[in-house]
């Protein structure tokens, strides 16, 4: 039988798997997605969900996964979604049941959070860019702020926590939440993280003297709060956190900074991906793919699917490469990717 690790070249060992269940999504966010016109994927070509659920079983019992976050597109409109969490939640691996989260935009939240928990969810990242109605509009191109308002409270009401929050700041659209958000989510208690906007939308939009940088990021934070650096150690995790001082009513917590592109955490990097249509990635800006699909299609046993996919995690990048010259973006959109 084939057992073993994610490991690659550089001495990494992949024990978070993220998989993408869908590459649709009910918005359009510009850093993400283009307005309109973007090709789904063919359904015969999507992974089945007793597919997909084989393959959390390979990469939890065999390759030494701990960890799964579910990721889209938007994974909420993958109606098996429930089923596939309470499969993997029951899954044990040598190192004990996997931890089980899921990146969302929120929508529909409010009325499957409890069942998410139920089946077995640990947590939640819920993406929220701007708390302004117009703004959260523009940038989503979908006027829905308050659905997702209503999703981050079932959320917390059901346990899912912590509450995580993402927010990627764009030049001249959102950088005026950055205040805003955070006061949010410190009343709430909820872990906000601003990222760094990394090329993964429609292609030729994003422009390295556009982005907006941890460093100015940081400068706003400043401006507004008593900031001190955390003490947590950062690991292979990938915000730089900062501690928020109370004041007034309003309480002390945290805030995270992921400088994707300035300060990238790829030597510390343990993540493998696998995407709607079962190819492995072994990073968001691979070139290459591994068809785990054809493999399962074709009748391949576990031990196939396991020493293909630590083939392909084997030759991981050593990093990105974003901020240098030669960078050459992925042909697939983060919604095909899953964040
Ligand atoms: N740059 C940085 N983060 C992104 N995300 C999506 N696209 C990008 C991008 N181009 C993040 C969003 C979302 C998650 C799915 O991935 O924060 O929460
Ligand atoms: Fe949808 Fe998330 Fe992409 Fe926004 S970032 S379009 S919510 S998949």
């Amino acid at each position: 039988m084939f057992f073993g690790e994610l490991a690659d070249r550089y001495g990494r060992v992949a024990r978070d798997l993220r998989v993408s269940l869908t590459d649709r999504c009910n918005l359009r966010c510009s850093y993400c997605m283009p307005a309109d016109g973007l090709q789904w994927l063919p359904t015969e070509d999507t992974l089945t969900d007793d597919e997909v659920v084989r393959l959390l079983g390979v990469a939890v019992t065999r390759l030494g996964v701990t960890r799964i976050r579910f990721t889209g597109g938007e994974p909420l409109m993958r109606k098996g979604l429930e089923r596939i969490v309470a499969v993997a939640a029951a899954l044990a691996g040598p190192n004990g049941r996997p931890e089980l989260a899921l990146t969302t935009n929120g929508l529909g939240l409010d009325r499957r959070a409890d069942g998410l928990r139920r089946a077995g969810l640990d947590r939640v990242n819920i993406s929220l860019d701007s708390l302004d109605p117009a703004r959260y509009a523009r940038l989503s191109r979908r006027d829905r702020l308050p659905d997702v308002l209503a999703g981050i409270e079932a959320a917390e009401r059901a346990g899912l926590l912590p509450v995580k929050i993402n927010a990627v700041v764009m030049r001249d659209v959102n950088e005026g939440d950055i205040v805003p958000l955070t006061e949010f989510c410190l009343r709430h208690g909820y872990q906000l993280r601003f990222i760094e906007q990394m090329p993964l939308g429609p292609s030729g939009e994003w422009s390295r003297d556009d982005m907006v940088t941890a460093t100015e990021i940081l400068a706003a934070l400043a401006g507004a709060f008593d900031l001190a650096p955390a003490v947590e150690p950062r690991g292979a995790a990938p915000a730089e956190l900062w501690r928020i001082e109370a004041r007034g009513d309003r309480p002390a917590g945290s805030v995270g900074v992921i400088a994707s592109v300035t300060h990238p955490f790829c030597g510390a990097c343990d993540r493998t991906r696998l995407t709607a249509d079962g190819q492995i990635r072994n990073c968001l800006f691979a070139r290459e793919e591994s068809d785990l699909r054809a493999i399962l299609r074709g009748g391949g046993s576990d031990d196939d699917l396991a020493e293909a996919w630590s083939v392909a995690q084997w030759g991981k990048s050593r990093a990105h490469g974003i901020d240098e010259a030669g960078f050459v973006q992925p042909a697939r959109t983060m919604s095909a990717i899953g964040g």
